[in-house]
Formats: structure tokens, sequence, C-alpha cells
């Protein structure tokens, strides 16, 4: 991610209807991404289309337990969504921490079953939920998917 995509990034994260229920902000979220952006750990992988931000992803090396990759957020401008860009997306974020050998984390809204179905359709299993954890009301379900060639 280049210094000018933290912006239309933000945006994006803000504008979704998944931004909007959980209060996005666009400033904390411009913040927070160029923390990222310097911050040991993180990685930050933006989609193009025509030349405009289509999507991006953003990574923790270790964010789950200190020990495996985590996917912190993923985002497709809805124009762009239901097209394979989320696809890449998820791709990308397994293909950045491969190497670590470890299975892959994140977290997904109970009511986002769209995001859920996607994610399933790529091997990942719900293991657990963590109720109210980011929001008051919504349990976080737990999703993992095995490293083929785990130490
Ligand atoms: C979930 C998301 C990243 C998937 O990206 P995408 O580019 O739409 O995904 P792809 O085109 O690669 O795959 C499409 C699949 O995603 C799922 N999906 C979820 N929301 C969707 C939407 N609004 N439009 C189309 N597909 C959607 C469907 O299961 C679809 O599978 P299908 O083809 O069997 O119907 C994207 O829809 C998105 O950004 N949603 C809003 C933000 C969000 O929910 N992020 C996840 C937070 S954990």
């Amino acid at each position: 991610m280049r210094e000018d995509d933290i912006t239309p990034c933000a945006n994006l994260a803000t504008s979704l209807p998944l931004g909007k229920t959980y209060g996005f902000k666009t400033e904390e979220w411009i913040q927070k991404l160029q923390r990222a952006c310097t911050e040991k750990g993180n990685l930050l992988f933006v989609a193009e289309e025509e030349g405009r931000l289509a999507g991006f992803v953003w990574v923790h090396t270790h964010g789950a337990f200190l020990a495996a990759p985590y996917l912190r957020f993923i985002a497709v401008d809805p124009e762009y969504q239901g097209r394979g860009v989320g696809t890449l997306l998820l791709k990308e974020f397994e293909e950045l921490t491969r190497y670590l050998k470890k299975d892959w984390f994140l977290l997904v809204s109970d009511f986002n079953t769209g995001a859920q179905r996607f994610y399933e359709r790529h091997g990942y299993q719900r293991v657990g939920e963590l109720p109210g954890f980011a929001k008051e009301g919504v349990a976080e379900v737990i999703m993992v998917k095995k490293h083929e060639d785990r130490d």
C-alpha cells in the first residue's frame, strides 16, 4: 500500500454497510492504516481495477496469539464485489504468510453470512465465537484454515 492509497482505503472501510454497523470513522481509519504501514508484522495489499481502488487486505503476520497469521480486515468496493477481487486478496493473505507454516485465522461478524460463505468456500472452518467482542449484541465468529504443511 502506498501513502496515497491510505485515504481511499479508509473511505472504503467506513462507507461499507459493515463499517457503518461498527461505527468506523474515516479519520481513525486513516491513523490506523498509517500506523500499520510502519509497524512490524502488518502487511497491507491493495487491488486495483481500471486504475481505481477495488479493495484491500490488512494482515498481521502474528496477529493470532502472537503465533499465527491473522486477517485483520478485507474489503472490496461494492462496485467490484462478486468478481473475484476478494478471492485474490484472500489468496494474497495466505501466500504472504505461507512461509510461517501456521494456520490462518480471522474473525467475521455473526450476521455477515455472505462473508462466512466466502471464507468457507476458501477452506476456512468455524471453530468458535466471541460474543460481544467488537460490538455489543454481535458475536465474532472465529474461522481457521489449516496450513497443509505445519511445523
Ligand atoms: C466478503 C468480500 C471480501 C468478498 O469479496 P468479493 O470480491 O465480493 O468475493 P469474490 O468475488 O472473490 O467471491 C464472491 C463470494 O463472496 C461472497 N459474498 C459476500 N458478500 C458478497 C457480495 N456483496 N457480493 C457478491 N458476493 C459476496 C459470496 O459467497 C460469493 O460467493 P458466490 O459466488 O458463491 O455467491 C466482499 O464481498 C466484501 O468486501 N464485503 C463487505 C466487507 C466485508 O464483509 N468484509 C469481511 C469482513 S470479515
